[in-house]
């Protein structure tokens, strides 16, 4: 296959940038299609360690190109930034390509993000105060401006005019000063004077690339529960995660994906508000925390974390037409007595197996768990699934059988090498 998707299955964080460095070895290009800064993907090889929150993670692999797509709210800041630390480092990073449709986030932006969170007080959402939600609003409410626009001195000056008028509106609506045309313009200019090399109709260039059949890797960013559509709203992104966006988001054919990789962390995790049926509390949730370095790449804020819901994986694989997970952070899991995985929910004294459309319903959803039998033995070096101790074995064999969803491939540990894959779709 030559079309291949990076999905995150649950509340974000499960590994997809380990797993899209992992799959980079064979993809010529990998592409983001939605979201912006406010991923943080972890790539760990060697002693190297990086975080990126822009650029594809295919960046650490020569010759690779990366795309930021469509789809994407851009912080023209903050990219530029993210390529400086890259080059720095001693990666190429003359083949990132900036889709000329993507969402210019503004400084505007972010201090929106923010007075909305204090102005919710307990609603918050729990936001990573990078300007995202604001961004993707402006674009549907049509006055937002794009990669294309900040490129062109004459669109920059009209469009960024216009739009200033109604978000110095906003801001003072919430006690803000206004900003200075003046200044905003001068700023901008700049910067998008610095990003024009990268810029280009990233749409045109994909499409080519599907019709000659090159092997192509699509990063998704969040998970499946942030959804702006399908998740737990309105404690979500604003964007959809799930491969299904794909096409728009890149202009490219509806039938140009081949394969999607689920991809679910042993357990759950999740930063910001919002319903958590299987969330633990207390000792338990602590180890996990500790032992998988459960802290937020952008905010450094500690993970919420929870036993594994298969109905969660079951929502995303059904909405998404997942092909294959790919397990992380099993190793997280070795030493417990027992592990549990939650395969459905009790409400009103009924069993329910699916996510329901309100929060309201989902906070008062029970989980009800099956508990499996942990292991001991240390399986970060483990090379195949028989090198497994029989009941990490069975772990993964409930997981298939839970969700009718296939195994693709586990990860042990945050090093590249620590992968080991069952079926790989780009050899298939
Ligand atoms: P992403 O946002 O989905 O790319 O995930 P993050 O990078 O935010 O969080 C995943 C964390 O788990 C990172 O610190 C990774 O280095 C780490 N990680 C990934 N796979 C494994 C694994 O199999 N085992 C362990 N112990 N850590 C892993
Ligand atoms: P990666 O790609 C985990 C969460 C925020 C908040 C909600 C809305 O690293 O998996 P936003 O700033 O997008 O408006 O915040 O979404 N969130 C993430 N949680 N991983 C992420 O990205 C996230 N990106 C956003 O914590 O609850
Ligand atoms: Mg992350």
């Amino acid at each position: 296959m030559k079309r291949i998707v990076v999905e995150g299955s649950q509340w974000g964080d499960e590994g997809k940038g380990k797993i899209t460095d992992y799959f980079s070895q064979k993809a010529k290009i990998v592409v983001r299609f939605q979201g912006g800064n406010n991923a943080g993907h972890t790539i760990v090889f060697g002693s190297k360690k990086f975080a990126v929150r822009l650029i594809p993670s295919g960046i650490f692999h020569k010759g690779t190109t990366c795309v930021l797509a469509s789809g994407m709210v851009v912080n023209p800041e903050a990219f530029l930034e993210e390529l400086a630390i890259i080059k720095e480092a001693g990666f190429d990073t003359s083949k990132v390509l900036l889709s000329d449709r993507a969402s210019v986030i503004f400084d505007y932006h972010k201090m929106l993000d923010g007075a909305r969170e204090t102005a919710l007080g307990k609603a918050k959402i729990g936001t990573t105060g990078k300007g995202i939600g604001p961004c993707y609003t402006d674009k549907a409410s049509r006055i937002g401006l794009r990669i294309g626009d900040l490129v062109n001195e004459k669109t920059l000056e009209k469009r960024l005019k216009n739009a200033l008028e109604f978000k110095n509106r906003e801001l003072e609506s919430y006690g803000l000063a206004p900003l200075k045309f003046s200044e905003v313009f001068k700023k901008y200019k700049k910067l998008g004077e610095q990003i024009k090399p990268y810029v280009c109709d990233t749409s045109l260039f994909l499409q080519k690339e599907v019709k000659k059949g090159t092997k192509i890797l699509f990063e998704g960013a969040q998970g499946a529960m942030l959804c702006l559509t399908h998740g737990t709203y309105p404690f979500v992104t604003s964007s959809s995660p799930m491969a299904n966006s794909i096409p728009l988001s890149c202009g490219i054919p509806c039938n140009s994906i081949e394969y999607v990789l689920g991809i679910a962390k042993a357990y759950t995790t999740r930063v910001g508000e919002g319903p958590f049926p299987t969330e633990l509390f207390g000792d338990l949730a602590n180890e996990i925390r500790v032992r998988g370095h459960e802290y937020g790449t952008v905010t450094k804020r500690p993970r919420r974390i929870g036993w594994l819901d298969a109905c969660v994986l079951r929502h995303a694989a059904n909405i998404s037409g997942i092909n294959g997970w790919a397990v992380t952070l099993l190793d997280v899991l070795t030493g417990l007595d027992e592990i549990k995985i939650c395969d459905k929910y009790i409400y009103n004294g009924k069993t329910i197996d699916t996510i329901p459309a309100t929060l309201e319903e989902f906070e008062e959803y029970q989980p009800h768990y099956i508990t499996l039998k942990g292991w001991k033995e240390d399986i970060t070096k483990v090379k195949s699934f028989d090198e497994l101790p029989k009941n990490a074995q069975n772990y993964l064999k409930t997981i298939e059988k839970l969700t009718g969803v296939k195994i693709a491939l586990f990860s042990v540990g945050p090093d590249r090498k620590q992968t080991i894959v069952l079926f790989d779709p780009f050899e298939n």
